[in-house]
C-alpha cells in the first residue's frame, strides 16, 4: 500500500480520495489541541474555514463554544483560543466546539472526500497508527493512505513534516511511501532523540515561543502521552473508540 505525504493544507496535488485513509496533522497546534480536548471530555469539534462561519453557525447552537485562532492569537469573541491549555474538562467537558485555525481545519477540509479522515500529532499517533492497520485490514477497498500535513499558510513546515514521518515509520515496512514521505521519515530518524529541540528551533515553534506559548511547543512535543484517535464523520470531528 502507498502512503502519499502532502506537504501542506494548499497542496497544489491531490491525489484520488474515495478509497483512501487521510490522516491531518498539525502539531502546532490544531490537531494537538483538538486530540487534547477530547482527552478532556469534548464531545464534537466542528471544523469549519472563516470566523463569520464559526460565528454563523453559532447563533443556530448558542450552547456551542467557539474556538480557534488567526496568527496563533485568539479571536476576538471566542470562548477558546487554539492553545492545548485551554481546553480544559472545565471549559469543554461535554461541550461541541465550532473551530477555526489558519492551516489545521483547512487541511481538514483539503481531504474531507476521504473513506476515512483520522486526526493525528505527536500526543497520539500509535493510537492513530494501530487505528488506521485495524481499519485496513477491516475494509479491504482501501486503497492507500493520504497525510495531510497542515503546514503553514501554504508551505512545508518541519513540526507536521517530521509527525508524518514518524507515522511513516511506525506503519511500517509492507507500505511504501512517496519521496515527501520518505524524507519526513528520514527526517524523523535523525530527529526524534532531540524532538523538543527541533521543534522548538522551527519557524511555528519559534513564533510560539516569541508569543508566549513555550509551554504549547514542549506539550505538543511529546509522542503518545493520549490515546485518543479522532475521525472525521459528516463534517464533524469525534473521538472514535472502536474501529468499524
Ligand atoms: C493553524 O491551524 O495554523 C495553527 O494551529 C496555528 C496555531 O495556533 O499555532
Amino acid at each position: 500500500m502507498l502512503i502519499d505525504v502532502l506537504p501542506s493544507a494548499g497542496s497544489p496535488w491531490m491525489p484520488a480520495l474515495k478509497n483512501k485513509v487521510a490522516v491531518v496533522i498539525d502539531v502546532f497546534r490544531a490537531t494537538s489541541t483538538m486530540v487534547t480536548a477530547f482527552s478532556n471530555g469534548c464531545r464534537a469539534i466542528i471544523p469549519v474555514l472563516t470566523t463569520e462561519e464559526a460565528l454563523e453557525r453559532r447563533t443556530n447552537e448558542p450552547g456551542y463554544l467557539l474556538g480557534g485562532e488567526r496568527r496563533a492569537l485568539p479571536i476576538e469573541g471566542f470562548d477558546v483560543g487554539n492553545s492545548p491549555y485551554d481546553y480544559v474538562t472545565e471549559k469543554v467537558g461535554g461541550k461541541t466546539i465550532i473551530m477555526t485555525t489558519t492551516n489545521g481545519t483547512r487541511a481538514i477540509h483539503a481531504v474531507a472526500e476521504a473513506r476515512q479522515v483520522w486526526i493525528a500529532s505527536f500526543l497520539n499517533a500509535g493510537s492513530v497508527v494501530d487505528a488506521i492497520n485495524q481499519y485496513i485490514r477491516k475494509n479491504s477497498e482501501i486503497d492507500g493512505i493520504v497525510i495531510i500535513c497542515a503546514g503553514s499558510e501554504d508551505r512545508f513546515d518541519i513540526p507536521d513534516t517530521l509527525c508524518a514521518g514518524m507515522l511513516v515509520d511506525m506503519l511500517g515496512k509492507d507500505m511504501e511511501s512517496n519521496d515527501l514521505g520518505r524524507a519526513a521519515q528520514m527526517l524523523y530518524n535523525i530527529s526524534k532523540d532531540r524532538l523538543h529541540e527541533t521543534l522548538s528551533m522551527s519557524e511555528h515553534g519559534r513564533l510560539l515561543q516569541s508569543i508566549g506559548y513555550e509551554k504549547d511547543v514542549s506539550y505538543c512535543a511529546q509522542p503518545n502521552i493520549l490515546s485518543i484517535t479522532p475521525v472525521l464523520e459528516d463534517g464533524v470531528v469525534i473521538a472514535r473508540t472502536e474501529i468499524i
